[in-house]
């Protein structure tokens, strides 16, 4: 039952419905310090989104079909977070509900439902200058709860930008982030069989939530593009399988890989030999067709074949930009390029492609 209802919300809503008013709305931009105690760390955002937040839960029951089964594993972990979620997680979304007023399994509930249903478009391409150029757009059926809590953060130590992201307010986790000078990282859901089964249970192992996991991997001092792709793709187990887009600073340095739970199953790299100047990844292995109800693969692909390596970020944010690759489902397009941390862009949509 439940994978059947997880798919309903994978699918709910998926109809074009793209409007032509170009409102630029600016994503707030916030700084986590990382100096402070996790608890301490969020309080501006709980504060500034409590009223928001506090009707979360109640609208996405309304109007969504989510599985009562997340709703359970939520209060579960709600009621003993510190057994399932590791710090400076669990920390972090203590501090969360306490700031927000906020139920503490309610925040949780936020925490895994985007962490299981995102559905994007990336791509990292190397232009013609050889710059490494990475962007997504980030697709959610829950567009209209979600498109106010958009938020662009800047993790800080000593003062200093440790890596950047973007996120929804309440969700501590990245799906969109950037180490400026090393790598870039975007995450895309992958569907295989029910991701609820066993949750619980790889939790209390050692398999982490994949959005946790780029922040671990760019709060690493040490990290480089090959050190990151070598940990995401077999360093670590996940709860769910996923697809995680990477991109460097030199050369060759885009990846897609695709991950089941273990490991990786396959790692498709920038490869100018055989003509891969980009890589793309939507929600579907590349070694499979999409569904013709949902390809946004081809479109993308037909675009930037045309385009060709005189491409920028603004060019690749015109690909994103274009239906059916953005779509009514568009929540926010990141543009970003480690080698020009400064340029990291994240414009929220509203119903506006083109
Ligand atoms: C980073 O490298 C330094 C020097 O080799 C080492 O002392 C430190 O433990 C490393 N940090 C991490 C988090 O791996
Ligand atoms: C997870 O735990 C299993 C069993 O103890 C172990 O074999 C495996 O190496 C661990 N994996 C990671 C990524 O830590
Ligand atoms: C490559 O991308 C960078 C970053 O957007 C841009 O400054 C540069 O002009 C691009 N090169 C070409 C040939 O478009």
């Amino acid at each position: 039952m439940s994978k059947l209802s997880v798919s309903v919300i994978f699918c709910l809503l998926y109809i074009n419905f793209c409007g032509y008013n170009v409102l630029s709305i600016g994503t707030p931009r916030y700084s986590i310090n990382l100096d402070l105690n996790p608890p301490e760390r969020w309080k501006k955002v709980g504060q500034d989104y409590a009223n928001i937040l506090k009707n979360f839960k109640q609208d996405i029951l309304e109007h969504y079909h989510i599985p009562k089964e997340l709703v359970n594993i939520a209060d579960k972990i709600g009621s003993d977070l510190d057994k399932y979620i590791p710090t400076p997680f669990s920390g972090e979304m203590i501090g969360l509900a306490d700031t927000s007023n906020i139920p503490l399994s309610e925040i949780v509930l936020a925490n895994l439902l985007y962490e299981l249903t995102a559905f994007c478009t990336s791509i990292v391409a190397q232009n013609n200058t050889g710059q490494i150029i990475h962007g997504r757009n980030l697709d959610y059926n829950l567009m209209k709860e979600l498109k106010p809590l958009v938020i662009d953060v800047d993790f800080m130590r000593g003062g200093k930008i440790v890596y950047t992201g973007t996120t929804f307010a309440g969700y501590v986790g990245l799906l969109t982030a950037q180490k400026a000078d090393v790598l870039t990282i975007t995450l895309n859901q992958r569907n295989e069989g029910n991701i609820l089964e066993n949750l619980l249970d790889l939790l209390l192992t050692n398999h982490s939530m994949v959005s946790f996991t780029v922040r671990d991997t760019l709060d690493n001092p040490n990290v480089t593009f090959q050190s990151a792709v070598n940990y995401l793709a077999y360093g670590v187990y996940l709860v769910t399988p996923a697809y995680l887009i990477v991109g460097g600073v030199n050369t060759l340095e885009g990846v897609v890989i695709t991950r089941g739970r273990i490991s990786a199953i396959s790692i498709r790299q920038l490869d100018l030999v055989k003509g891969l100047w980009y890589v793309l990844e939507t929600n579907y292995d590349y070694w499979t067709s999409p569904p013709p109800s949902d390809d946004r693969r081809d479109p993308a692909i037909q675009m930037l074949d045309k385009l060709g390596r005189d491409i920028a970020l603004d060019t690749l944010y015109s690909v994103l930009n274009r239906k059916p690759v953005c779509n009514s489902q568009t929540t926010y397009t990141t543009v970003m390029s480690a080698a020009d941390g400064a340029a990291y862009t994240t414009h929220i949509r509203d119903n506006d492609c083109s």
